[in-house]
């Protein structure tokens, strides 16, 4: 989000807003639970929520109050149990952190001083306020972390702590199932786009052949279809990486399911529920996504095919923002922000669908790639190596477009999300591909 031709009063308003509506997200997440539960480790996988807490708030001391404004710090010897790469995950809950009161007041110090800087940023003269960058930096990293931690409320055992209502129910979709995505260039990334983070940028141009996409994301209920058919027992599917993982760690299902006789139930948010069978399937790792792909006589589309069909608009020949245009999203075109705790079923939002009829592109589910997550030719690490440039090679695979987890604010046709192929308790979905003989 964020519009290449917003002045600067504009774009000052937006950081504003951004950063307000980041934290309205992030006390509502570490407010629905009690203090033991802030410090306690729900999951090796994440931290302790006090932990996210803090953190969001040394990030936005690092950049907006020292980097930007030239402070001193307030407590620089917190600095170092708030840096992700001195200390994995496992390790957190026996650092000493601040417990939760004093996280909460040392976050909210930091953002009432940095709004006094916001105020009277210059919008220009260095690239880490040009247009509010850095502000918009800091409300996209603290509105990931949201994410982040939603997923620890998705691991946490327990009785439900978040509500929200469902989306609205669809009509079952009836569309075509996949549509033809015209062969030729496109332009892949940004340039212009001022919240874009280093790894979307530059815009370049990228060759793409001709590739058939699904209309919507891949259902439980077809995801189903391939765990009857024995999927998970035949190793033809999988990749001999694939294979030995799902063998070793004895995976049959996506996280959170369990079978119930016939049916099929999942744990969401602290409830079980039988799995819906037009919602996007969630849950599943890159390893799952590929052999489904592979079983349904398809793959998982490239990185570029994926941007192709969210962003390039034939009648235009150009790349538009989102799938729908260049208006920022509304709860017309996708499912963001958390105003929903699951995806919408396939289908939904007709609004949002692209040129060529794709839907949900943005919103629902993070979609896995078949890519690897690599820089695009003139990349350039900024502000920190730490945010792309460290996480570049053939371990992590790229996830796509944003899940209802994901602010507006963190999510755009050019954004790229990377994890392990074995990652599941992300709120991560896939589509299939195939290429189109010519
Ligand atoms: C882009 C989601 C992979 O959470 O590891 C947060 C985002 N970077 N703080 C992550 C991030 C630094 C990052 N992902
Ligand atoms: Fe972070």
């Amino acid at each position: 989000m964020t519009d290449p031709a917003l002045g600067a009063e504009a774009l000052r308003e937006r950081a504003v807003a951004s950063l307000i509506t980041a934290r309205d997200r992030t006390t509502l997440l570490t407010s629905c639970v009690d203090g033991p539960e802030l410090t306690a480790q729900h999951s090796p996988l994440m931290s302790p929520l006090v932990w996210d807490l803090a953190h969001i708030g040394n990030q936005e001391e690092q950049w907006l109050l020292r980097a930007v404004a030239g402070h001193e710090a307030i407590r620089p010897e917190i600095d170092t149990l708030y840096d992700a790469f001195e200390h994995p995950r496992a390790e957190r809950p026996s650092l000493p952190l601040l417990p939760p009161e004093e996280a909460r007041r040392y976050a909210a110090d930091v953002r009432g001083r940095a709004l006094d800087v916001l105020e009277g940023a210059a919008f220009h003269g260095t690239r880490l306020t040009e247009a509010g960058f850095a502000f918009g930096m800091i409300a996209q990293h603290e509105q990931q972390h949201d994410e982040t931690m939603l997923i620890t409320h998705q691991l946490r055992k327990g009785p439900r702590a978040l509500t929200a209502p469902d989306p609205e129910p669809a009509p079952l979709f009836t569309g075509p199932s996949d549509v033809l995505v015209p062969g030729g260039p496109f332009t892949m990334g940004t340039s212009d786009e001022p919240w874009a983070l280093d790894n979307e940028r530059p815009a370049h141009r990228r060759e793409v052949p001709p590739f058939r996409i699904d209309t919507t994301p891949v259902t439980n209920a077809a995801y189903q279809a391939f765990i009857e058919d024995g999927g998970y027992d035949e190793p033809r599917w999988w990749t001999a990486e694939g294979w030995a993982h799902v063998r070793r760690n004895s995976l049959t299902a996506p996280l959170f399911w369990r079978r119930d006789g016939r049916q099929w139930l999942r744990r969401r948010f602290g409830v079980t529920e039988v799995v819906p069978p037009d919602e996007p399937v969630l849950h599943v790792c890159w390893y799952e996504a590929d052999a489904y792909a592979r079983w349904a006589g398809r793959r998982l589309p490239t990185e570029a095919e994926w941007e192709k069909a969210a962003r390039y608009d034939p009648a235009g020949d150009r790349s538009m923002r989102y799938p729908w245009g260049d208006a920022d999203p509304g709860p017309e075109h996708a499912n963001l922000g958390q105003r929903h705790l699951r995806p919408a079923p396939a289908g939904s939002c007709p609004a949002g669908e692209s040129p060529l009829g794709v839907r949900q592109l943005i919103g629902d589910v993070w979609e896995w790639t078949a890519s690897d997550f690599l820089p695009y030719p003139g990349f350039r690490a900024f502000p920190y190596r730490e945010y792309s440039e460290v996480f570049f090679g053939p371990e992590y695979k790229v996830l796509r477009g944003g899940s209802f987890a994901v602010d507006p604010v963190a999510c755009r046709g050019t954004f790229r999300n990377w994890d392990l192929p074995v990652r599941r308790q992300i709120f991560s979905g896939f589509r299939t591909a195939r290429s189109e003989e010519v």
